[in-house]
């Protein structure tokens, strides 16, 4: 059967992971959040007081990006890829509300998005590729065969982030949460440089109020229709 690519775009918080990650297991397909490889990036920045008091210090940044290995292996426990960054494992450390509050400044400088871009189209070269985040099928992947575009209430989106978080006993409190959610979404979608927007070409899905398993049901059937055109 022809593997093809599919790109999953959408606002923060809106259960793209967990749809993409659910559909390549299902059809056997690599699965990647490029969100993650842009925490990896604000984690690093965080972690090597690159950031400092909310300032990027970017020609630092820019100088050490060649430091920044980033690498995904697949953790069979959680049935999904871990990301990993020089070796060592940062799943956890990425998904932080700090990590959360500095990642979108981050990724919207030119020489981060530079890099990742390349890296994700290199991982996708040979297709049989689910990847997820905010420009995969306008400047990733402009030729994957399926594309969605996904999006739900903010008010929905900072819930469920909310649920996530505490389920990890990490302390928040919402008011902060649908604050970070409702900064994001301003700046993904106003950068200058490939900014959230729907591809022309691409499926929406407004999952606010539907079960995972509606969603995943969705879209197999999405999914099915791409493979038999
Ligand atoms: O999981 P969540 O929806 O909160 O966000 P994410 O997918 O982990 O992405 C974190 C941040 O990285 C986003 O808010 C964007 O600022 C940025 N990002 C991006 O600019 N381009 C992508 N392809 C993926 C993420």
């Amino acid at each position: 059967m022809k593997k093809i690519t599919i790109a999953v775009d959408g606002f923060s918080s809106c259960g793209k992971s967990t749809m993409a990650k659910d559909l390549a297991k299902e059809i056997g397909y690599v699965y990647v959040d490029s969100g993650a490889m842009y925490r990896t990036v604000a984690l690093y920045a965080l972690e090597q007081g690159i950031i400092k008091e909310g300032k990027i210090d970017e020609d630092r940044l820019k100088q050490e990006m060649g430091n920044i290995n980033i690498s995904f292996h697949f953790n069979p426990q959680r049935g999904r890829p871990d990301t990993y960054l020089n070796g060592q494992c940062v799943e956890d450390r990425i998904r932080t509300l700090e990590v959360s509050n500095h990642v979108s400044p981050i990724a919207a400088l030119g020489f981060v998005r530079e890099e990742m871009v390349r890296q994700q189209q290199r991982m996708g070269e040979e297709g049989g590729i689910i990847m997820d985040g905010r420009d995969i099928g306008t400047t990733v992947f402009p030729n994957a065969e399926l594309k969605i575009f996904v999006t739900a209430s903010a008010e929905i989106r900072a819930q469920r982030r909310y649920d996530e978080l505490t389920a990890k006993g990490e302390s928040c409190n919402m008011a902060d949460i649908l604050r970070n959610v409702e900064e994001r979404d301003y700046i993904d979608t106003h950068r200058e440089i490939s900014p959230l927007c729907q591809a022309a070409d691409a499926l929406v899905l407004d999952n606010s109020h539907m079960t995972i398993e509606e969603q995943k049901q969705w879209l197999i059937r999405a999914y099915q229709h791409a493979i038999e055109k």
